[in-house]
């Protein structure tokens, strides 16, 4: 007989402990009535309408069940198809509920209790919360501040250490909208090489470029787990497509087992409507993002110098610029700040320390709400 217990408080377990919601979230939260939202990186160019009456004709017209749990053939064959120096057979490829469950699933089959993981400073906070659910250890390499935000190998291959078992690499960068580039990656590489560990490519971002289009960390190291998906390039957060890739099948397999028992399949409606993600029409609506995108970056980067005498990092793809605050302040007072006027930031250090003292700024804006939000900024910074 099992004793009972004085109690019944619930407890959480190690691997939970310490886990909040995102400052970005929190900030979001927070946000006062008619505020102009710099703060999340959420497309607001309307999905494409073929795609909405493709899932709308698909819901209508066909049968909705499972799907085979890595998902469609032909659609991990058209994704296989987007990494053509990996000779990728649709089997190296797991569809996942968004590029976030590609990145959980990716974490959990990588990391051991106490390995450490190699992340970015500052980087998306969901690396951080993975390795810690994966009870691994994280440990920063700074993409510093001072050269805005580029990779610095040095700093890169000081943090590995004999317990080191994935590193983080993404591009174009959430936050800093900085891209790696092929130099960069070699380099990567060439520390890597020969060490086993494993490269976790946070791709999301690689349709929405406002340069040359940038490399996959994949086409120069083998051990490579890209992370990727439609949500940012095709405006299809809500409709949850994302996918892991590899070329080693142990791995996509142990990808694809705990994809089964988390999720079973993506939603078959977005699957199939999805495989019409690569067509010509798909193609210009993408053209048409990095367009918008690069034109509102550059928009809103001039607005901050001339409006308010700021420095914000030229963006090279995605739609964030970092803005440099440091003489204003604390980069939580000045976004607190921005929040009480009705416009929502997030402060740097929501991404780790290198960013303190800078804002992270989404141009998911028209023109007009960007030159509201600058003057609202305006309003309650140079007073
Ligand atoms: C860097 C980065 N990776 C992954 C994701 C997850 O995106 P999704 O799950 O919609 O593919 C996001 C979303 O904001 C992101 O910014």
């Amino acid at each position: 007989m099992i004793p009972k217990k004085e109690t019944q408080q619930y407890i959480l377990p190690r691997r939970m402990r310490g886990l909040q919601p995102t400052l970005i979230r929190q900030f979001f939260e927070r946000a006062l009535p008619d505020s102009i939202n710099f703060g999340l990186g959420e497309p607001d160019l309307p999905t494409p309408q073929f795609l909405r009456d493709e899932a709308a004709r698909i819901a209508r017209d066909e049968q909705n069940g499972y799907t085979s749990h890595p998902g469609i053939p032909a659609l991990r064959t058209k994704i296989a198809e987007q990494y053509p120096h990996l000779n990728l057979p649709m089997t190296g490829v797991v569809v996942t509920c968004g590029s976030q469950e590609a990145m959980t699933d990716a974490f959990m089959c990588c990391i051991d209790e106490g390995d450490e993981v190699l992340l970015p400073n500052p980087s998306f906070p969901a690396y951080d919360a993975c390795t810690r659910i994966a009870q691994g250890k994280p440990v920063y390499y700074r993409m510093p501040a001072e050269t805005e935000f580029s990779f610095d190998i040095e700093e890169f291959r000081s943090k590995i250490t004999p317990k080191t078992k994935a590193a983080v690499v993404i591009s174009p960068s959430n936050p800093t909208g900085k891209i790696m580039t092929a130099a960069d990656y070699r380099q990567i590489a060439e520390a890597l090489d020969g060490t086993g560990i494993w490269l976790l490519s946070d791709e999301i971002y690689s349709d929405l470029y406002f340069g040359e289009r940038p490399h996959s960390a994949s086409e120069f190291y083998e051990r490579t787990i890209i992370l990727s998906g439609l949500s940012k390039s095709l405006s299809m957060t809500g409709w949850r497509l994302g996918w892991a890739a590899c070329s080693d099948p142990e791995m996509i397999n142990a990808i694809q087992v705990l994809h089964g028992f988390t999720t079973v399949c993506t939603s078959t409606i977005t699957q199939k409507a999805s495989l019409l993600a690569w067509t010509d029409e798909a193609e210009a609506a993408k053209q048409n993002a990095r367009d918008v995108y690069k034109a509102r970056g550059e928009f809103l980067v001039g607005l901050f110098k001339s409006e308010m005498g700021l420095k914000a990092t030229s963006p090279e793809g995605a739609f964030y610029t970092m803005l440099d605050v440091r003489e204003l302040g604390d980069d939580l007072d000045v976004a607190e700040k921005c929040l009480q006027n009705r416009v929502v930031t997030v402060p740097g250090v929501a991404f780790g320390s290198e960013a303190k003292g800078f804002l992270r700024i989404s141009f998911c804006n028209t023109e007009q709400k960007m030159v509201e939000g600058v003057e609202r900024m305006k309003e309650v910074l140079t007073r």
